[in-house]
């Protein structure tokens, strides 16, 4: 799976500590705050589980999934709710973690139905990591772990077609290894 890899982008270490610097700030925002994390499923996996770690706040965690890239590289740009009920967040400060913010057309829609659907008392925004592009949807994140050129991305929750998202680190695929997942199985 590695082999797979052209390049290390993000090492794990420095992963592990630009979240100490965002997770001391969440902590100053909300301390005293009724706070909910809302994860958005699958990406943000690895990201939630080391963030919150570091943060010791009583908080809540709940998730949200949603599809927009189907198995590709490039959104199809349809953000599809893969559930029914949303989390319940009324009332609450809400901070909606992601893996990252691309086209921004998936967080997008998150805040959009979040704020029209439920009531919570505040929406923030946190991902790890944000592409250096004009973006479809004018949004950007109040929390950004680390800002990176307009390239494909796999490792620490990221995937491509739902593989290498145990990668430790953020990396960047060999161009074989998306033809090889692309090509028709024989
Ligand atoms: P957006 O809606 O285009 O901002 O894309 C958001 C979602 O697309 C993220 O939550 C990821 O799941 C996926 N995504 C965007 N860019 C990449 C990438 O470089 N590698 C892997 N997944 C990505
Ligand atoms: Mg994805």
């Amino acid at each position: 799976m590695q082999d797979d890899v052209s390049k290390i982008l993000i090492h794990t270490a420095t992963i592990h500590a630009r979240l100490d610097e965002i997770a001391h700030q969440i902590v100053e925002d909300y301390r005293g705050k009724e706070l909910t994390v809302v994860m958005v499923l699958n990406g943000a996996l690895m990201l939630v589980a080391d963030l919150l770690r570091r943060v010791p706040l009583p908080l809540k965690l709940d998730c949200i999934s949603v599809s927009s890239y189907h198995g590709g590289t490039q959104t199809s740009g349809q953000v599809v709710f893969d559930q029914h009920t949303l989390p319940d967040i009324d009332g609450r400060h809400v901070l909606i973690v992601d893996d990252i913010l691309d086209s921004g057309l998936t967080l997008a829609a998150i805040c959009e139905k979040l704020r029209t659907e439920c009531k919570p008392l505040s929406l923030k925004s946190c991902v790890l990591l944000r592409k250096k592009k004009t973006r479809l949807a004018a949004i950007d994140a109040d929390y950004v772990g680390f800002d990176i050129g307009d390239e494909f991305v796999v490792g620490y929750g990221l995937d491509y077609d739902e593989r290498y998202r145990n990668l430790p680190f953020i990396g960047v695929l060999r161009p074989e290894a998306i033809a090889a997942a692309s090509a028709p199985a024989s």
